[in-house]
């Protein structure tokens, strides 16, 4: 198995996942890869390691490099266990002298795998680590997105290890940006985004700030997943800005499920009112449409309008589900609306705006109840709801 060079001494010598569809509820329709990286020096390091059934790969292609043996320290930027689930292994096969992590990727080290006899070394901002030749610095990148992530940059080649940021689940078997469909890596790196990253806007916002404020001179961005910015890590940089101060494009989703067609012809006519204000819209039934690749579009847009109809007092699972997921990721600064049939109850409108109020969205309207199958005049209120929100967005958008 080839191992990829990036500059002289350093190799990726991760795994590709060409198979994985799922990541704890994120649907990776593409794959994904775990990203290892080896920097031979007086001290060899391996950054980061790979999922635990992927191991063969890393140490087949780490073996054509050097006996896995011979290095000496493994930097652990993330414990989540699709980067050290073969790490026990690792530290067994290389007795490393040094585990390179910050403090809080020690404590999460201690309870995932129980080995108070490992050797860690905290590393902190500020104490650069030499392997020889070249250095490594730490940016403590804290909720980003776990307590324990950290990036690491190799400062004489100016590449920033940055962990799961700035990467897409994308398998592919070119390994750098500029060797890839660009349509295809936008895509996968928004949707990653969205998926992972939104509920921690605050802290990007901070972090890109803190590495535009050092003056990082980044000439590559090796993240732990997908490909290694080495044309244009600028692009990976500005989107992330872009995202983390919320800012909507001024288009709108209408996001529904339903039950006998009724939510769904009004889903059509609240799109009619948004088109009526020049507005681009997406009708999406949750029934067709994974929700992360709804939060994927939920990330850019400036307003969601929600429809279900009413089931046992509540609302359908998939939209029920969807809120708790989208809930979690905690969007901001969108305009909301909803809107539904019913038989008798009708709870499901009243839920929605309650949902979208809890996640601070500017409701704009108190939405539009249609009892069982909607006549004309009842769908005129659902494009005069669609009117409202375009109306929202172009005041938003001035
Ligand atoms: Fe790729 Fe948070 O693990």
């Amino acid at each position: 198995m080839n191992p990829v060079k990036l500059t002289e001494n350093v190799y990726w010598v991760g795994a590709i996942d060409w198979d994985v569809r799922d990541f704890h509820g994120y649907s990776t329709n593409r794959g994904t890869t775990y990203n290892a990286y080896l920097i031979i020096d007086e001290k060899i390091t391996l950054i980061d390691t790979v999922k635990k059934n992927m191991k063969n790969d890393m140490i087949a292609r780490i073996s054509e490099i050097i006996d896995p043996a011979k290095i000496d320290y493994i930097v652990v930027n993330h414990v989540e266990m699709d980067h050290t689930g073969s790490l026990p292994d690792m530290v067994e096969l290389i007795q490393p002298e040094k585990i390179i992590c910050s403090k809080m990727g020690e404590k999460a080290l201690l309870q995932h795998f129980h080995r108070e006899d490992w050797p860690y070394e905290i590393a902190k901002p500020g104490n650069n680590i030499s392997l020889g030749e070249k250095s490594l610095a730490f940016l403590e990148t804290r909720m980003l997105h776990w307590p324990d992530s950290m990036f690491t940059y190799l400062v004489e080649d100016k590449i920033l290890f940055s962990s799961d940021a700035f990467g897409e689940h994308l398998a592919s078997s070119e390994r750098f940006d500029d060797e890839v469909d660009q349509a295809v890596l936008k895509e996968e790196l928004t949707k990653y985004y969205a998926n992972i990253l939104t509920l921690y806007s605050p802290l990007v916002k901070k972090l890109i700030a803190k590495v535009e404020e050092m003056g990082l001179d980044i000439k590559m961005i090796a993240p732990d997943h997908g490909v290694i910015w080495r044309t244009n890590p600028g692009m990976a940089l500005e989107a992330y800005k872009k995202w983390s101060h919320n800012e909507g494009d001024g288009d709108a989703l209408v996001i529904y499920d339903t039950m006998w067609h009724s939510t769904e012809e009004m889903a059509k006519r609240v799109g009619a009112g948004l088109q009526d204000e020049g507005i681009s819209f997406k009708l999406v039934n949750l029934r067709y449409t994974h929700r992360s690749d709804v939060m994927r579009d939920v990330l850019n847009t400036s307003a969601i309008v929600l429809g279900c109809p009413t089931l046992n007092n509540g609302l359908l699972p998939r939209m029920a589900g969807f809120l708790m997921y989208m809930r979690g990721l905690k969007p901001a600064n969108k305009i909301g609306a909803a809107f539904g049939s019913f038989g008798w109850s009708g709870e499901s409108v009243k839920l929605l705006n309650q949902a979208m109020e809890d996640m601070k969205f500017d409701v704009v309207d108190e939405g539009v109840r249609i009892k069982y199958v909607p006549e004309e005049d009842d769908l005129a209120q659902c494009v005069e709801l669609g009117r409202s929100v375009g109306k929202a967005i172009k005041a938003k958008m001035e």
